[in-house]
């Protein structure tokens, strides 16, 4: 079961690049699900219905989000019976924090958890309700994507899973990390797969802007980055036991 999980697609240049990637991912992968995380694909902050097809239209299976989960506030209206997977951690929210997705009978179960380290201390332990969510396990495999900014939750919530599910991998901080190891007890990890986006922004928005952010401490609002873009993915084969990094760069014309 081979299994690419596509990082955090940022605005209309994570669209544009995953658009013009597909076609070589899938015939260089050949994966039979696609999954990404699309919490800042519209303009950087959540995901609305008009992207949401964009990026289904594309081959995708299922989106996980994060923390701008409700950054576009109409997907409290289509949430329901679509393919996106909110953060199973938030107490009370429409939608589902899993979704068991199915390839020629094999079963994977793809769950989405938000960090509360530096993040959001309102809402549920990742932690214990992962052990809720897997006291009713019945699919043959288990993904996890924690969607948290401190590293060391991240490689917690790994350690505390470490056997019991397939996968554990990270998202957010949006630059892809060189930890990608088979666990003790077996389960596949990486603190974060990267974001797929603008490539000389900071972290997807105009480097101008983040830059007088730190220099004069203030700025405009964000706005996102320009030019060249990145395509940051994992490769999972839950079978085999391994996890490959994918990084692509695409440039525009002389540069
Ligand atoms: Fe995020």
């Amino acid at each position: 079961m081979n299994i690419l999980f596509i990082g955090d697609i940022y605005g209309k240049p994570g669209i544009d690049i995953l658009r013009s990637s597909m076609a070589t991912l899938r015939e260089t992968y050949r994966p039979n699900l696609i999954i990404a995380n699309g919490e800042n694909a519209t303009k950087g902050r959540g995901l609305d219905k008009k992207t949401y097809k964009i990026l289904m239209e594309t081959g995708i299976h299922a989106l996980t989000m994060g923390n701008w989960v409700w950054g576009q506030f109409e997907l409290f209206d289509f949430i329901e019976g679509s393919n996106v997977i909110r953060p199973a951690n938030f107490p009370d929210a429409p939608g589902q924090g899993s979704q068991v997705l199915n390839f020629n009978g094999v079963t994977v179960m793809v769950i989405n958890l938000l960090g509360r380290t530096f993040m959001n201390p309102n809402i549920n332990c990742p932690f214990k309700t992962m052990d809720e969510l897997l006291a009713n396990r019945t699919a043959d495999y288990v993904i996890v994507d924690i969607h948290a900014e401190a590293t060391s939750e991240k490689v917690a919530l790994g350690h505390y899973l470490d056997g019991r599910v397939d996968a554990v991998l990270g998202t957010h901080t949006h630059v892809q990390t060189a930890d990608s190891r088979v666990l003790p007890k077996g389960t596949l990890y990486q603190t974060d797969i990267g974001m797929t986006g603008p490539l000389d922004g900071v972290i997807g928005v105009k480097k101008e802007i983040v830059l007088d952010r730190f220099i004069k401490g203030f700025a405009r609002p964000n706005e996102i980055g320009e030019g060249a873009t990145q395509l940051n993915a994992v490769l999972l084969d839950l079978k085999a036991r391994t996890i490959e990094r994918i990084h692509i760069e695409a440039f525009e014309a002389g540069r």
